[in-house]
This record gives structure tokens, C-alpha cells and sequence, in this order.
């Protein structure tokens, strides 16, 4: 079993996330949007570390009783070992903590991976946000955790 931590995202950690989300992602965020989100007060990001090396990360802002996750993703070799719930359960532990009641996030279509994550938190898809995924045309359904677990 790989032994992690998990602690709150600070700058210093920019460089570590960004190899995540350039691996996780066709059109990754940039060093920026990181900044960015570092500086949002309204933005929570935390991090997956093992041995000192940032393996997985998760974001939201939380918008009065509203969590809206930003982004969940972990490293590719470390997927499949429920890395990915342990993050997911932190982020709503998070978001309860800083008085959220619901979460909802965009995930494209064909995501199955993380839509079987999603659901295993209780979160059902609302809506479809068409062409959300400007690259590919992809459609984004839109889940609600109306109660958080
Ligand atoms: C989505 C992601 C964070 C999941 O993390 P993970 O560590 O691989 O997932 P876990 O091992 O914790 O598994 C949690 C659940 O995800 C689903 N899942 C994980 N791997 C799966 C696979 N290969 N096939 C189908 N479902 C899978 C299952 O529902 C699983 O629960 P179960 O094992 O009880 O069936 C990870 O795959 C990832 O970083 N993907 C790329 C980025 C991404 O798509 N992020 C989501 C953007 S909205």
C-alpha cells in the first residue's frame, strides 16, 4: 500500500501539479491558471504527496454553501489503488469543514473512470453542458452531490 499524505496546495507546489494536469489532461491548465488559483480566495487546493513528490491534487471554490470542484486528477502510475477516493473524500471533508452542504463539478461524457468515482460519493448527473470541451465538441454532464456524505 503506497503510504501518502495529504495537505493543503501552496505555490511552492506549482511545479508538481502542473506534471499531474499535464498528464491528466488534453488541454491542461497552465502555470497561470495555478497562480491564479493560489491567490482566489475563494479556492481550496489540496495535495497528494508520497515520498516528497506530488502525486495527485483536487480543487474547488466554495461559493457560500457550494463546493464546485475545479479539478481531480492523480499521476498515472498511482491510479487504480483508490489514491483517487482517498483524495476525493478529503476534498469533501474540506468543503463540509468550510461550510458547504453540496458539490457539483463537469465531467465530460466519456469519462467513465471518473464518473464511477463521482458516484461512489453519491453524485448524479443533472445536466449536459453541450460542446463543453471546446477541442473535441465533448458534451459535460453536470453532477450534484446534493447532500454531502
Ligand atoms: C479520475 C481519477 C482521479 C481516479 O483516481 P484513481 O486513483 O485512479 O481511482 P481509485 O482507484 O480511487 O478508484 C475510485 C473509483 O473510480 C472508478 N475507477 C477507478 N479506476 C477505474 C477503471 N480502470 N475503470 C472503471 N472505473 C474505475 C471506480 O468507480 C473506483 O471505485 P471501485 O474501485 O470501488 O470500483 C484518475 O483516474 C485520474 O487522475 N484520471 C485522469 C484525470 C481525470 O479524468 N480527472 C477527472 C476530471 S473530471
Amino acid at each position: 500500500m503506497t503510504a501518502v499524505s495529504i495537505r493543503r496546495m501552496n505555490e511552492m507546489d506549482i511545479d508538481g501539479v502542473l506534471a499531474v494536469e499535464q498528464q491528466a489532461f488534453t488541454v491542461p491548465w497552465s502555470r497561470d491558471g495555478f497562480v491564479n488559483e493560489m491567490k482566489n480566495e475563494l479556492s481550496h487546493y489540496i495535495v497528494m504527496v508520497h515520498e516528497g513528490k506530488i502525486i495527485g491534487y483536487a480543487g474547488m471554490w466554495l461559493i457560500v454553501d457550494e463546493a464546485h470542484v475545479t479539478n481531480v486528477a492523480m499521476l498515472a502510475e498511482y491510479r487504480g489503488q483508490k489514491l483517487g477516493e482517498k483524495l476525493m473524500a478529503t476534498l469533501i471533508e474540506r468543503a463540509k469543514e468550510r461550510g458547504a452542504l453540496s458539490m457539483t463539478l463537469e465531467v465530460r461524457a466519456s469519462n467513465t473512470v471518473a464518473k464511477g468515482l463521482y458516484a461512489k460519493f453519491g453524485f448524479v448527473s443533472r445536466g449536459v453542458r453541450r460542446n463543453y470541451y471546446a477541442e473535441t465538441g465533448e458534451d459535460a454532464l453536470v453532477m450534484w452531490c446534493d447532500q454531502l456524505p
